[in-house]
């Protein structure tokens, strides 16, 4: 094709990969490409303004390491990782939400009732909640993988001064779909802003914060994992989570509880906890078998 134009280049780009190997990498590509010409038609994009938005790229790359990756932010903030969970999402049982970037494979195990707070900063919260498929029945070998922030607002991938899996655990959940532990109210914290991610948002007047959430990664034998996460319902920024993770049945009500005997029995600090403690029922349904 040597006579392009403006409207003419969208399909000169699908005819050029008639001979791709894949079908689907085709379609995605050509349809991306195709959306891309179109953002550029109807905004008449000046060389100066994609030029920093290569430069952006460009300056992404510095930001990336094994530690941080500033292109998986841009998709977060950009809404693209939420939008890709919410049309691959089961419509049935407790929906899921963005994985984020701070879980960590094979963490040591915590004991049903066990306990992640161990007396650090932050105030101490005891979750219990049950699991069971969409039957309502419970499944059996179903493990709970789960990491939060620290008291201080820092993943411990963030932080220097915390063991590397702190926050960290992986519950083997009881016969009967029960689980229960102890750890620390998760506070609201700011992702990463100090990069071209960050830019954007201060170039759109948002903010960084994210609201306090728990994150859950549910295996049962059978299943589909579900990555999920949960919110307090008093906490500030859930109307405008900087990464699109909210879902309504995510959000719950976190209650201060005086009376030790309403703790869990199981949990293994029932009788030493300071009182009262922030407590959380976290109810789940899997998604079809
Ligand atoms: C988080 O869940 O902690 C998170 C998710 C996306 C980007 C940054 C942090
Ligand atoms: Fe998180």
């Amino acid at each position: 094709m040597r006579n392009l134009t403006p409207a003419s280049i969208t399909q000169a780009f699908a005819d050029y990969c008639a001979n791709a190997p894949s079908a689907r990498t085709r379609d995605l590509l050509v349809s991306l490409a195709g959306h891309l010409h179109s953002f550029v038609r109807e905004n008449k994009l000046t060389q100066a303004e994609w030029n920093a938005a290569i430069d952006a790229l460009t300056r992404a790359t510095q930001f990336t390491d094994d530690k941080r990756n500033e292109y998986i932010l841009f998709s977060d903030l950009l809404g693209v990782s939420s939008l890709v969970d919410m049309v691959n999402a089961q419509t049935k049982g407790t929906p899921s939400s963005v994985l984020g970037p701070f879980f960590i494979e094979n963490t040591p195990e915590l004991p049903n009732g066990g306990d992640l707070w161990h007396g650090q900063v932050g105030e101490p919260l005891v979750v219990s909640g049950k699991i069971v498929d969409q039957k309502g029945a419970p499944a059996a070998g179903t493990v709970l993988a789960l990491w939060q922030n620290a008291g201080n607002g820092l993943y411990a991938q963030q932080d220097p001064q915390q063991n590397p899996t702190n926050y960290h655990g992986r519950l083997n959940v009881a016969n009967d779909g029960t689980f229960a532990f102890t750890t620390v109210r998760p506070v609201s914290y700011t992702v990463p802003d100090d990069g071209p991610a960050g830019d954007m948002l201060r170039a759109l007047g948002r903010d960084a914060w994210r609201p306090a959430h728990l994150h859950m990664m549910i295996q049962a034998p059978g299943h589909k994992p579900l990555i999920t996460e949960f919110f307090p319902e008093d906490d500030k920024y859930l109307d405008r989570d900087a990464v699109f993770g909210v879902r309504a049945p995510l959000v719950l009500p976190f209650k201060k509880v005086a009376d030790r005997a309403a703790l869990p029995a199981n949990l293994s600090g029932r009788d030493t906890l300071p009182m009262p403690v922030w407590t959380a029922r976290i109810d789940l349904t899997l998604p079809p078998a």
